[in-house]
């Protein structure tokens, strides 16, 4: 009775209340509140990177307890998980990027960000090495930091496996330049094989569009490009769209090893609908500027004419990293995946180094579910740590020791702590986009998330997920500002389709 009668008014409550929250999460995010400057009795905490992991630790750290110097090529994070859309324009990059002032701002104390690549560690000095590798230079281009803790939260580069003329032809999609180039380069062959007296041959190798690696990032990238091929280009170049070609090349002998089996073959049996046309058990074993040189099943080798070619084989570590490992040394550090740490993330062979994410190498995934995960898992360390130290500052006896004796304290202090509890990870699942509006998605069980029991998980595909995913990516981005650009590109594209013009 009540509800029959009034719903008018609680919906229009329910709206009122809605924007009055809209309207305070604005205001506050366009006006930062004042903060406490550096203070020079604090330890210096160094972060290198501006992703997952990074951006995780920086959020949950209590910067009133450190002096925080964020150190990285780009100051922005990017939303990986979004970033095949942005290939094709189904989303603008910029709607998958946060400054990274928009969250060192907000933080208690002052939060240094440097723009530019960390060159050197030293971690018997203590102190990092950067450089602004920009194109603008200004009369200062390196700098040196000290540091009391460092956080190498750096990611990976691409892994080539030093196959020849990879760096030279082709494009890798884990960076925001990397989507643009990849969209650039894509109009561009469909202009050139659009451009009057091409020779039929030549049409046929622009629009092939050559994928390498059947891992996740290979395989939505194809969805994506798939979509666009037959949402746009057949209205705007029906004479090209039927002759364009997307071709997915992996070494193994199926595409997305880390999904179940049932969702590889729906995954298969999608692109096959799709025309998306995947070779399993086929290496790629040289890039030249017009072709790829493949091994077949059979040992035997081909030669496949492409216009574009996105290489995604998977990660290796980067030149700072693996110059890291190469100071510590084999004793301490002997994978070659990545960073070695203990179960607490501490670098081994080191002191004061902390390495999470893509960075190290662990029994975790590079996942961005783990990279954040361990980002927050740091941060707890960080701050539980300060409080310790307050709390002993707080004490008579700690009052009579100079300011650099207890800062020195502090640091040995969580450096040889063995009451830390190591990191665990429960895998939250995984999803993936797969093409025309369907996805997939590996879950565990609840049991298995709760308990330490491990009960079969739960595997769904197709466009009931799609909305699943599109929900749980909406919801995951890290700022209201994201969620709204995200939404309106998705709406902006479902009215008037992607945008077709080259940059
Ligand atoms: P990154 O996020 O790569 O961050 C590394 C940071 O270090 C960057 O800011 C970089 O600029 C900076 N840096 C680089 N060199 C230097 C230097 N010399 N000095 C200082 N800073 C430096 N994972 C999922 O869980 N789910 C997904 O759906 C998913 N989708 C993905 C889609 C794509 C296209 C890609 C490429 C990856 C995806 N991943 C996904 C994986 C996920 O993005 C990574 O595991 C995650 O980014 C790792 O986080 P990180 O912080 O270790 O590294
Ligand atoms: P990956 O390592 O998952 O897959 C790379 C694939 O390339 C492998 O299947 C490998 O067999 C193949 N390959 C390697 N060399 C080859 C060659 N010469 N010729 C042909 N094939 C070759 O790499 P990816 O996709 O870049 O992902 C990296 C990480 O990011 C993974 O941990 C992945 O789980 C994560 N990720 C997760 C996503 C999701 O959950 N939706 C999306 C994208 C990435």
């Amino acid at each position: 009775g009540f509800f029959r009668r009034h719903w008018t008014h609680l919906v229009g409550a329910a709206l009122g209340a809605g924007l009055i929250c809209f309207g305070y999460e604005v205001y506050s995010m366009r006006h930062p509140p004042a903060q406490l400057p550096q203070d020079p009795s604090k330890p210096n905490l160094v972060v290198l990177g501006s992703g997952w992991a990074a951006t995780a630790l920086l959020t949950d750290l209590d910067t009133e307890r450190y002096n925080v110097i964020v150190i990285s090529p780009r100051n922005y994070f990017l939303f990986t998980p979004l970033l095949p859309s942005c290939t094709v324009g189904t989303l603008e990059l910029r709607s998958i990027m946060q400054p990274m002032r928009y969250i060192t701002r907000f933080k208690s104390r002052e939060v240094l960000f440097v723009e530019g690549d960390a060159t050197d560690i030293d971690p018997v000095k203590k102190t990092v090495t950067v450089t602004d590798n920009s194109e603008i230079k200004g009369e200062v281009s390196t700098q040196t930091f000290s540091y009391d803790h460092l956080v190498v939260a750096t990611g990976a580069d691409n892994a080539t496996f030093g196959i020849k003329g990879v760096y030279e032809n082709a494009c890798f999609l884990k960076e925001a330049w990397d989507a643009r180039k990849i969209r650039t380069k894509l109009m561009d062959c469909i202009e050139t094989a659009a451009f009057p007296g091409q020779t039929d041959a030549e049409i046929d190798r622009l629009l092939h569009m050559v994928v390498v690696g059947g891992g996740p990032t290979g395989v939505e990238y194809a969805a994506e490009l798939h979509d666009f091929l037959k949402d746009d280009l057949a209205a705007w170049y029906p004479e090209l769209a039927s002759r364009v070609r997307i071709t997915l090349i992996e070494a193994l002998p199926h595409v997305l090893p880390m999904f179940s089996k049932t969702l590889i073959d729906y995954t298969e049996q999608t692109f096959a609908e799709n025309k998306v046309a995947i070779r399993n058990r086929t290496m790629v074993k040289e890039v030249r500027q017009k072709e790829i040189v493949v091994q077949c099943a059979d040992k035997s080798i081909e030669h496949i004419p492409y216009g574009l070619l996105v290489w995604a084989t998977g990660n290796m570590p980067r030149p700072i990293n693996r110059q890291l490992i190469a100071k510590i040394g084999p004793s301490a550090q002997n994978q070659r995946r990545g960073i070695v740490v203990d179960e607490c993330l501490r670098v081994k062979g080191a002191e004061n180094i902390w390495a999470l994410g893509d960075a190290s190498a662990t029994s975790f995934p590079p996942t961005a579910q783990v990279a954040s995960r361990q980002g927050r898992y740091l941060a707890s360390l960080f701050n539980r740590a300060a409080e310790a130290q307050a709390a002993a500052d707080a004490h008579h006896e700690a009052q009579l020791l100079s300011d650099t004796e207890r800062r020195s304290r502090a640091v040995v202090d969580l450096q040889t702590a063995t009451d830390i509890p190591p990191f665990t990870h429960t895998n939250l699942g995984s999803l993936a986009y797969i093409g025309a509006d369907r996805a997939i998605a590996d879950l565990p069980s609840p049991a298995s998330l709760f308990t330490s029991e491990k009960t079969p998980g739960w595997s769904f595909g197709g466009v009931a997920t799609f909305w699943f995913w599109r929900s749980a990516y909406l919801s995951n981005l890290f700022a209201l500002r994201n969620r709204v650009l995200v939404s309106v590109d998705w709406m902006r594209n479902s009215i008037f389709g992607r945008d077709i013009g080259r940059e």
